[in-house]
């Protein structure tokens, strides 16, 4: 597989990071993923434009992103991605530099990674729906950046796995946030609500794509709490991502949810979601 690394396309096991890379040793760095539908890559510029304003917010060396769209399309077409699909993850990190908690030396220069991988669409979980956990969330007040800092993420990912569950959704203060990789939708009396954009989730693309699906289908949209004890009145949950698209939630903490089946307004976005993907 080739990878680009630092301005250059080489085979992914001939790169080497460096020990004393910030990403490395402080988590110093931030990433994205986009997903390639039949090589056509999907919201590159939403994808993009995140990873500028995560750079900005962790105060980086300036520096426009954009060319990575290129760097993207390149990976796909070497790697023989082209046909089926795809996804193609950016990492950026503030460097290598000798170990201390300031910022390194003005020269130092960013690290750039991308590399492309064939991906599966999880379709049994996006047609049958999904068992998810609410865990309490122990992570820090900027979830709005992207940061490779993912600790309580895998560790909240691997519960839900270990209790046959394929997702874990944030609680803080009683308000159901979001996913561990995924944003958080529900359905109230046909209007579709999600969490508002704070410091307490990522604002997805995907959460966006939804939204503008309801806009154009004309469905009943909010961005609003969600609090826990709210889920009792709803008639759907769902989770989106770049890679769980809309997938519905039929069970929490293994309890059937409503009919245990997924709901029309998730099949109704799914179907929209599709179209504009594929
Ligand atoms: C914490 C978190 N929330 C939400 C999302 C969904 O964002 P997107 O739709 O841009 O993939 C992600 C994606 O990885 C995420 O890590």
């Amino acid at each position: 597989m080739i990878a680009y690394w630092n301005g250059r396309y080489l085979p992914k096991d001939e790169i080497a990071v460096s020990p004393d890379d910030r990403g490395f040793l402080f988590a110093d760095g931030i990433y994205d993923v986009v997903r390639a539908y039949e090589g056509r890559l999907f919201e590159t510029r939403a994808h993009l434009d995140r990873l500028g304003r995560g750079a900005r917010a962790l105060r980086f060396k300036e520096t426009d992103f954009l060319y990575l769209a290129d760097v993207a399309g390149r990976l796909i077409e070497e790697n023989k991605l082209a046909a089926g699909e795809a996804t193609v993850y950016f990492q950026v990190t503030r460097g290598a530099a000798p170990r201390t908690h300031c910022f390194p030396p003005p020269e130092t220069g960013l690290t750039v990674y991308a590399a492309a991988r064939p991906f599966a669409p999880h379709r049994e979980d996006i047609e049958n729906g999904i068992n998810i956990l609410l865990l309490s969330d122990p992570r820090w007040a900027r979830c709005d950046i992207k940061t490779v800092g993912l600790t309580a993420n895998v560790l909240a990912n691997q519960t839900a796995r270990e209790s046959q569950a394929r997702e874990s959704v944030f609680v803080r203060d009683g308000a159901v946030l979001e996913g561990t990789h995924t944003n958080f939708f529900a359905v109230f009396a046909g209007r579709v609500v999600t969490p508002p954009l704070t410091n307490y989730i990522l604002g997805g693309i995907t959460r966006r794509v939804v939204l503008g699906i309801c806009r154009e289908h004309g469905i009943p949209f909010g961005e609003e709490p969600i609090f826990e004890a709210d889920l009792e009145r709803a008639d759907e949950l769902m989770i989106v991502g770049t890679t769980t698209e809309v997938t519905p939630v039929v069970r929490i903490h293994g309890r059937p949810f409503r009919s245990g089946a997924p709901g029309p307004v998730a099949v109704r976005l799914q179907k929209a979601l599709r179209e504009m993907t594929r």
